[in-house]
C-alpha cells in the first residue's frame, strides 16, 4: 500500500462562464478540484490550507473512515471549520473500498465549486469483476451560479424563502454548447471504435437530481457509491447530488460524435433550472473532429421527462449486490418516520445533547397534511445514541412538507444496504415482508422515492459522530441533518483515535 501526499489550497480564482468571470473558491486554482486516485489499502494525507476568505472543511464522500472520523469533515461535527489562513491535515486509509467517490467541502454552500473526484482502485493482483475498460473516464455533473453561491444561500437564510435555482448544469465544470458563451470550453470524451470505457459518474450538484444520457449508447451498470451491483443495462441512469454510478459503454456505433446529456429530475413544485448541461462523446475516427467541424451538431440523447418517476424507480429497483449478504434479522428498531428535529447537531462534547426522539412526537406522512405551524424548523444539537456494533434499521419517510421530493440522504462513516423503497405511507405489518434481505444494494446514499419512502440498514462498528443528512444542500439549510453517536465499544480496535495536534478548534 501507497501513502498519497496532497496539498489542498482553498482560494478565490477568477472563472469564465455563461458570458461573465466572477471568483470562485476553488482548490488549487482548478474547477473542479483535482482528481485523487488511490488504490484500497492506501493512505491518503491531504493538507488543505485555506487561503480564502470563508471558513472551509474537506469531506471525503463515502470514505468509511474507520476510527478515523477525525478526518470526516463536515463542519461543527467532527471538527471546527479551518479558517482563513489556517490549515489542517486530513489523514485517513481506504479498508476495503473499491470504485467511485468523490470530495466536497462540507461548509455552507461551497462547495458549488470546491470538489474532485476520488478514484478507489483495486488493489495491486486484485482487478475489476467485469471486462477491464479501456479507458476511464471521471464525469462530474454540477450546478453553476452566476453569483457567489455563499451570497444565495445568506439571501435565502435571511428572507427564508428557496434561493435562486442554478444558471446552469455542468460537466466537468463546463456548462456546454447548448449555453451562450459555453461552446469553446465543452467537455469532449474520446472513445475508439470496439473499445470498453468506464465512465465514473458523480452528482456533485448542490440542490438537483440529475438524468444522464448518451445518444445512441447503453449503459452497463456495474458499481454505485464504491459498491459493485450486479451489472444491468439500460439507456438512462439519474443520481442524487452524493451519488455515483460507474458505467460501461462499448465503441459499437458508427464513428461520429454523440451528446452525453444529464439535466433536471424533479417532481417538487418549484422552479428550477431546465436546461440541459452536454459534452461529446467523440469517436476518435470521427469523420469529423470537433475541431474541425464545430457546426455539425452531434446527436442528441432523449432524456426523460422531468417528472418521470416511473423510469426513477425502475432504475432503482434493478440494483442488486452482486452477491448474496449475510443478512441477519436484525433488531427492529422503531422505525423513526422522519427527521423532525432539525438543527446541526455538533460532535463536541458537552455542545450536543443525545435526545434526538427515537419516533417523531408528530406523525408526519407523504401526503404533507401538518399543521403549518410544523413547517419551522427548531434549532437544537440533539444526536441519536447508538451502541457499537448496534444493528440499525432506519425508515426514511418523504415527508411533502412544502411539496413532494426526491431526498438523497448521505450517511457519513458508513455504507448501508437499501432493503425497501415504496410510495406513500411506509407500513411496518405489510412493508416488512417485502425487504430484500438477500442481495440488497449498498450505498452511502438513498435517493428516497418523492412521496414515498426507503428503509436502510448498517452495523454501527464505526464509532465516532457521523452526520446524516439530506444531499440537498438547501435542505441541510434547513435543518435536514442529524447526528449519529456511535460509542467506542470495548478494546482497541474499536477505540477512536485521539484528535490531531492540528484539529481546529471552535
Ligand atoms: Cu457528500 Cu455530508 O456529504
Amino acid at each position: 500500500p501507497k501513502t498519497h501526499n496532497h496539498d489542498f489550497v482553498i482560494q478565490a480564482t477568477p472563472v469564465k462562464r455563461l458570458c461573465k468571470t466572477h471568483n470562485s473558491i476553488t482548490v488549487n486554482g482548478q474547477y473542479p478540484g483535482p482528481t485523487l486516485e488511490v488504490s484500497n489499502g492506501d493512505t491518503l494525507v491531504v493538507k488543505v490550507t485555506n487561503k480564502a476568505r470563508y471558513n472551509v472543511t474537506i469531506h471525503w464522500h463515502g470514505i468509511r473512515q474507520m476510527r478515523t472520523g477525525w478526518a470526516d469533515g463536515p463542519e461543527f461535527v467532527t471538527q471546527c471549520p479551518i479558517r482563513p489562513g489556517g490549515s489542517y491535515t486530513y489523514r485517513f486509509t481506504i479498508q476495503g473500498q473499491e470504485g467511485t467517490l468523490w470530495w466536497h467541502a462540507h461548509s455552507s454552500w461551497l462547495r458549488a465549486t470546491v470538489y474532485g473526484a476520488l478514484i478507489i482502485k483495486p488493489r495491486q493482483g486484485d482487478s475489476y469483476p467485469f471486462t477491464k475498460p479501456k479507458r476511464e473516464t471521471p464525469i462530474l455533473l454540477g450546478e453553476w451560479w452566476d453569483a457567489n453561491p455563499i451570497d444565495v444561500v445568506r439571501q435565502a437564510t435571511r428572507t427564508g424563502g428557496a434561493p435562486n435555482s442554478s444558471d446552469a448544469y455542468t460537466i466537468n465544470g463546463q456548462p456546454g454548447d447548448l449555453y451562450n458563451c459555453s461552446s469553446k470550453g465543452t467537455v469532449v470524451v474520446p472513445i475508439g471504435s470496439g473499445e470498453t470505457n468506464l465512465l465514473r459518474v458523480i452528482n456533485a450538484a448542490l440542490n438537483q437530481p440529475l438524468f444522464f444520457a448518451i445518444a445512441n449508447h447503453k449503459f452497463t451498470v456495474v458499481g454505485a457509491d464504491a459498491s459493485y451491483v450486479k451489472p444491468f443495462t439500460t439507456t438512462v441512469i439519474m443520481l442524487g447530488p452524493g451519488q455515483t454510478t460507474d458505467v460501461l459503454i462499448n465503441g459499437d456505433q458508427p464513428p461520429a460524435r454523440y451528446y452525453m446529456a444529464a439535466r433536471a429530475y424533479q417532481t417538487a413544485n418549484a422552479t428550477f433550472d431546465n436546461t440541459t448541461t452536454t459534452a461529446i462523446l467523440e469517436y476518435k475516427s470521427a469523420p469529423c473532429a470537433s475541431k474541425n467541424c464545430p457546426t455539425t451538431k452531434p446527436i442528441m440523447p432523449q432524456l426523460p421527462a422531468f417528472n418521470d418517476t416511473n423510469t426513477v424507480t425502475a432504475f432503482s429497483k434493478s440494483f442488486r449486490s452482486p452477491r448474496r449478504v449475510e443478512h441477519e434479522q436484525p433488531l427492529l428498531r422503531s422505525p423513526k418516520q422522519h427527521f423532525n428535529s432539525p438543527g446541526l447537531p455538533a460532535g463536541i462534547p458537552g455542545v450536543f445533547t443525545t435526545d434526538f426522539p427515537a419516533n417523531p412526537p408528530v406523525k408526519f406522512d407523504y401526503t404533507g397534511n401538518v399543521s403549518r405551524s410544523l413547517w419551522q424548523p427548531i434549532p437544537g444539537t440533539k444526536g441519536y445514541k447508538l451502541k457499537y456494533g448496534s444493528k440499525v434499521q432506519i425508515v426514511l419517510q418523504d415527508t411533502s412538507i412544502v411539496t413532494p421530493e426526491n431526498h438523497p440522504i448521505h450517511l457519513h462513516g458508513y455504507d448501508f444496504y437499501i432493503v425497501a423503497e415504496g410510495f406513500g405511507n411506509f407500513n411496518p405489518q405489510t412493508d416488512t415482508k417485502k425487504f430484500n434481505l438477500v442481495d440488497p444494494p449498498m450505498r452511502n446514499t438513498v435517493a428516497v422515492p418523492s412521496n414515498g419512502w426507503a428503509v436502510i440498514r448498517f452495523v454501527a462498528d464505526n464509532p465516532g459522530a457521523w452526520i446524516m443528512h439530506c444531499h440537498l444542500d438547501v435542505h441541510i439549510t434547513w435543518g435536514l441533518a442529524m447526528v449519529f453517536l456511535v460509542d467506542n465499544g470495548v478494546g482497541e480496535l474499536q477505540t477512536i483515535e485521539p484528535p490531531p495536534a492540528d484539529l481546529p478548534l471552535c
